[in-house]
């Protein structure tokens, strides 16, 4: 840098002028001077500048194309190493690396090296951010953002010559030349902006703090819920508490006497396989809740036959058959003799060891003498050990379930004490694929 002024150290020489072709015209003229620092500052986009000013086209597309060539061999690679190489899965025969199956994250992969190499690589071919400038400080220059055109040669630039760049610039009808100061003052930011970035920075870390103390703590307060939206309500839910109510609680027994649509069940025989006989004292009634029994004594006496609603026929032991074999059989074998495949497996695996509970054999003396009423009951409730399967099986099935039970203690050679299937023939069992699964009743209970 040759400075004509040793005392006063310049930026640059600054020339104004006020119309388009004038700053035209000095632009070629310091271009052909051979000057490099120099740029031309106008109110608005003014076109052939460039060509004027001797500006070359940006190398950005250039490097915008190696990134996105990057992110391309970067997203090809990611995947071979990650599915071919490191960590090899078959899927569905497929090759482990192909392209159109790779297609989607390399081209995400071109888009974003692409992208942030573009927004970035702007920046920094511009030199940005660029905080000051020492020509924001003249007076006259401020115009330029308005009816001004400005060039600055820039002290910097190696063949600056104060009194040449001077005599160049006015020599095209130059409105002012004027020399631009070097920016002397301090050009630390002022004391006020640290105290700001130090507590913003401060700032930043209480999300990050909030999220590690949540990992760690436990607390009694619910979380902040920034949009409720219908998230509270007025409304109760199940098995809450509710002070409105004198029990306190938000659900209430259905009123004294009421039944919901489809549950009235009246057929205390068909429901709950409990005969209304005479044996019933007068004025006892059923009650499901308690399965009949009051102070540990069955209110009921048990249904010894079939009720109304499923009466003994063919059809029924039938439908028995094939619901055995869907819901029994597993435990109680296709024959009722306790050894079904869960049984054998149990023996296979010495389940009976760590407490395995052996299904009964449904010919014991004890399974023969249940009357028809008390197997419906098992069916429904279970017994002991065994969970009951009214939730699966609908009443009628039940009923279908216990008249295919003894059929099968018949079978044995056992008396069951009902005598009603005497004479009903039944067909072989049926084999796992005559059995639709999906038949399963969905309005059990
Ligand atoms: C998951 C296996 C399993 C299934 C399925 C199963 N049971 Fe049982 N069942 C048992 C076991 C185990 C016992 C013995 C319970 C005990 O004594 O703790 C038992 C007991 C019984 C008894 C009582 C036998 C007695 O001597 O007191 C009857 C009756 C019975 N089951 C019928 C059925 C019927 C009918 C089905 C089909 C709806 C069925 N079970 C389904 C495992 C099963």
């Amino acid at each position: 840098m040759s400075d004509s002024n040793p005392q006063e150290k310049i930026h640059g020489v600054v020339g104004y002028y006020t119309d388009v072709d004038s700053v035209m015209e000095a632009s070629r003229r310091v271009r052909d001077a051979g000057y490099k620092r120099w740029d031309s500052y106008t109110p608005f986009p003014v076109h052939g500048i460039d060509d004027a000013m001797g500006i070359k086209p940006t190398i950005l597309p250039w490097i915008v194309l190696c990134m996105g060539l990057t992110g391309l061999g970067a997203g090809l690679l990611l995947q071979w190493y990650t599915n071919a190489y490191d960590y090899v899965f078959l899927i569905s025969g497929k090759p482990d690396w192909s392209l159109p199956a790779n297609i989607p994250v390399t081209f995400e992969m071109v888009i974003a090296f692409s992208a942030f190499t573009t927004f970035f690589g702007m920046l920094a071919l511009n030199k940005l951010p660029h905080l000051s400038n020492p020509l924001h400080k003249l007076e006259r220059f401020k115009r330029v953002t308005n009816d001004r055109f400005a060039i600055c040669v820039e002290a910097a630039d190696a063949n600056f010559d104060a009194t040449r760049v001077r005599s160049i610039l006015s020599g095209a009808n130059a409105e002012a030349v004027e020399d631009c100061p070097v920016d002397t003052s301090r050009a630390a930011l002022p004391l006020w902006l640290h105290g700001v970035a130090a507590i913003a920075t401060c700032l930043t870390f209480i999300p990050l703090a909030t999220a590690f103390k949540g990992r760690f703590a436990t607390s009694e307060k619910p979380r902040l819920h920034v949009w409720p939206d219908m998230d509270w309500q007025r409304k109760r839910k199940t098995q809450t508490e509710w002070e409105m109510f004198p029990d306190g609680r938000a659900m209430r027994l259905p009123v004294e006497g009421t039944v919901a649509q489809g549950e009235l069940r009246d057929d205390f025989e068909f429901y709950y396989g409990v005969a209304q006989d005479s044996s019933v004292p007068a004025g006892v009634t059923y009650d499901s809740g308690t399965m009949g029994m009051k102070d540990g004594q069955a209110q009921y006496s048990w249904l010894a036959n079939y009720p109304s609603k499923a009466p003994a026929t063919a059809e029924l032991l039938e439908r028995g058959q094939q619901r055995y074999g869907i819901y029994c059989a597993v435990c109680h074998g296709d024959v009722g003799n306790g050894m079904g495949s869960v049984a054998l497996r149990a023996n296979e695996i010495n389940a009976l060891a760590t407490g395995w509970v052996q299904p009964k054999s449904l010919y014991s003396d004890n399974a023969k003498a249940y009357s028809n009423g008390e197997l419906y009951h098992i069916v429904t409730h279970g017994i002991s050990t065994m969970k009951g399967y009214g939730a699966q099986v609908k009443p009628a099935d039940r009923w279908a379930i216990v008249a295919y039970v003894r059929a099968l203690q018949k079978t044995q050679g056992l008396k069951p004490n009902d005598d009603r299937l005497d004479g009903i023939e039944l067909k072989p069992a049926p084999t796992i694929k005559d059995v639709r699964v999906s038949e399963a009743p969905s309005d059990a209970r």
